[in-house]
């Protein structure tokens, strides 16, 4: 259980720019920030971060909340996982009462992964810098290779005894269950449904969430034994997907971000070697080829990547289509090449830092111009391979979502193609012609080139009165504690007067409902509630509707109001107008149905006597719809 009072402080404390800031880069657009959404696949920004309120909002996919909502979305965290990362990253004492250990492993899978994974992590640290094997083995391995102490504990490697069972026997003293040892891959089920351990005289390189928990490792082998693997890494789990992690990022993050570069390796030797250097902006792909995912990880640090190959020009030549979908992503890349055996551990370990950052600067070349080269050199002069790369290359450039990026890179390659630059840039428009049809034959993923407002939140064609009541909502929330002189003369705030001028009005919309009555029986008992009650309350529904209400400058469209000739640029401008014109919508709008309902019952009735009775009602309702427009005209356009 974690104390009501440090919950509070956690939220107080968090900042929801610097919490989101962590994931999306932000920019600053007018009063709130605006960045690219996590959550959705977008080219233009529309989402949005309200520094004030405390909240973040998307307006192409709707997500919206505060910042504990923003890590429970992003990182798919529970609610009291994500005020763990939140006091973690403010450096609150988190009390939380005493668990044993079964009862922390009962308490939820994936976190019961994490802390076995934890858990292991220290063991095989321990084994490192407290055995005598594991000193003499694995640290001596390390110390050997370059490793200083100090990287070797903030990567936090370690050393895997080179028995059995070691990490099991110690898991079970601890009391940590059978089923997330197996779960987390620590151990593995021979067929005779004893346990083993699947770490087994390696040294350990744990992996880590951006987050910076441990979720997998992996284990290299100190024998030159070629039967064994090299590697042996954790497998998949609830906690780990191997398709959407780097290594390293959690340390690199910082730095990519202040350095607005992400240099991109192969293994776990060169992020630590280059590391050590003090080129801390440093990830790894660990041996698998590059993901969509993880290129979209890097995205939210940095729009540059520089990849850091030590491949032979075939292993290069192999790896180089791949690449094309980091343009996609709008991404620009760079190439730095190894000779000679060389990869960016050896060669900073050989040839220290300073050589090492030279040698990055000088050799880094723009990826199409690389590949155009490479696939030119290897084409040499036969015409329909030449043919061939042109179409490749081409292939590559129409990738770039940027046109001007394009139309630079088809001036380049063209040069180095030895072609004319009008040829390439026709097969270039050919290939996005090609791609747009593609495109518009399949459902296309959703595109928002309006980012702020679009359609959702304008006004629909629709029988219901939600977008009035919604309206009203947000007035309330928005400007609820604001003072207006209805009168000229006393000061009044406006959520009771709205709430009093409204005790007519019954809300069918449910959620709206519910904020009203808070309203009501919040101003019974002397208390105004206020936005933020409404932004944290507990009932999601009613946080997320006030969220997506006050994120929005109005709900109404502009044209709606164009049509009324109402000026809407700046609603604050004159409060009183702005306050009247949602009541009295609202109450217009209530009205107009009362008298569609009584036209139907008229139109059903068959008895003369009762449908003049209703005809009566009805011109009564009628005679309050006119006041009410009257009314409206007269204080709207005024
Ligand atoms: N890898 C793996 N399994 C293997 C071989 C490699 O998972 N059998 C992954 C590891 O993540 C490794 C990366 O591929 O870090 C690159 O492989 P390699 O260059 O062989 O490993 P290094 O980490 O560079 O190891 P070392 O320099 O110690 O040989
Ligand atoms: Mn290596």
């Amino acid at each position: 259980m974690i104390a009501k009072e440090t919950k509070e402080k956690i939220i107080e404390t968090a900042r929801i720019e610097e919490v989101v800031g962590d994931f999306v880069q932000l920019k600053k657009r007018g009063t709130s920030l605006i960045g690219l959404c996590p959550f959705h696949n977008e080219k233009t920004p529309s989402f949005n971060v309200s520094v004030t309120k405390g909240i973040f909002k998307c307006f192409g996919c709707g997500k919206g909340g505060d910042s504990l909502q923003f890590i429970m979305d992003h990182e798919k965290y529970s609610y009291p996982e994500a005020l763990k990362y939140l006091a973690a990253k403010y450096h609150i004492e988190f009390e939380e009462t005493e668990h044993s250990p079964e009862q922390l492993i009962a308490d939820n899978n994936r976190e019961s992964l994490y802390i076995i994974s934890a858990w292991a992590g220290k063991f095989f640290q321990n084994s490192m810098w407290e055995t005598e094997e594991g000193k003499n083995i694995g640290l001596s391995y390390f110390r050997e290779r370059g490793f200083r102490d100090e990287i070797i504990k903030k990567f936090e490697l370690g050393y895997s005894p080179d028995e059995w069972d070691a990490l099991i026997k110690q898991a079970t003293t601890e009391s940590y269950k059978e089923e997330f040892i197996l779960e987390s891959g620590l151990a593995i089920r021979n067929d005779k449904a004893k346990l083993y351990d699947r770490f087994r005289g390696r040294v350990m390189f744990p992996i880590h969430n951006f987050t910076g928990r441990i979720i997998g490792f992996g284990g290299r082998t100190l024998k030159s034994d070629k039967n064994i693997p090299k590697y042996v890494n954790s497998p998949e789990s609830d906690i780990y997907h191997k398709s959407n992690v780097l290594y390293g990022l959690f340390h690199a993050k910082k730095a990519i971000r202040d350095e607005d570069n992400c240099y991109l390796v192969e293994g776990y030797a060169d992020v630590l070697s280059v590391h050590q250097a003090g080129v801390e902006n440093v990830v790894a792909s660990s041996g698998t080829s590059l993901t969509i995912e993880q290129i979209r990880l890097i995205g939210r640090f940095t729009k540059n990547v520089s990849i850091l190959y030590d491949g032979d020009d075939a292993g290069i030549k192999a790896s180089l289509r791949g690449l094309d979908m980091i343009l996609e992503e709008g991404l620009n890349v760079k190439i730095v090449l190894f000779q000679d055996g060389q990869d960016p551990d050896s060669y900073v370990q050989r040839f220290g830092s300073a050589a090492f950052k030279t040698y990055i600067a000088e050799n880094s070349q723009d990826f199409i111009l690389f590949k155009t080269s490479i696939l030119l050199k290897d084409a040499g002069n036969d015409p329909i391979k030449r043919a061939g790369v042109i179409r490749e290359v081409v292939e590559s450039i129409a990738k770039i979502p940027d046109n001007i990026k394009a139309s630079v890179f088809a001036r380049e390659c063209s040069s180095l193609m030895q072609i004319e630059e009008r040829v390439l840039i026709s097969e270039l428009n050919k290939m996005r012609l090609g791609k747009q049809k593609k495109a518009s034959q399949s459902p296309a993923p959703q595109q928002f080139e309006t980012p702020l407002y679009p359609d959702v939140l304008v006004e629909p064609y629709t029988d219901s009165d939600e977008w009035q009541e919604k309206e009203i909502v947000r007035l309330l929330l928005t400007y609820g504690h604001e003072l207006v002189q209805w009168d000229g003369i006393t000061d009044t705030y406006i959520a009771p007067y709205v709430i009093a001028n409204l005790s007519d009005v019954t809300f069918e919309h449910q959620i709206c409902l519910k904020i009203i009555e808070a309203y009501k029986t919040g101003l019974e008992k002397g208390h105004l509630p206020t936005e933020q009650d409404f932004i944290r309350s507990p009932d999601h529904e009613v946080a997320q509707m006030a969220i997506s209400l006050v994120s929005s400058p109005y709900l109404l469209s502009e044209n709606w109001y164009a049509k009324r000739k109402i000026f809407v640029r700046n609603e604050k401008e004159n409060m009183r107008v702005t306050i009247l014109g949602g009541i009295f919508h609202l109450k217009k709008r209530k009205v107009e149905h009362i008298l569609r309902n009584i036209m139907d019952e008229i139109q059903n009735e068959p008895d003369h006597d009762n449908q003049s009775i209703l005809m009566q009602r009805y011109m009564r309702v009628k005679e309050v719809e006119k006041g009410i427009s009257t009314y409206l005209g007269s204080v709207i356009l005024k």
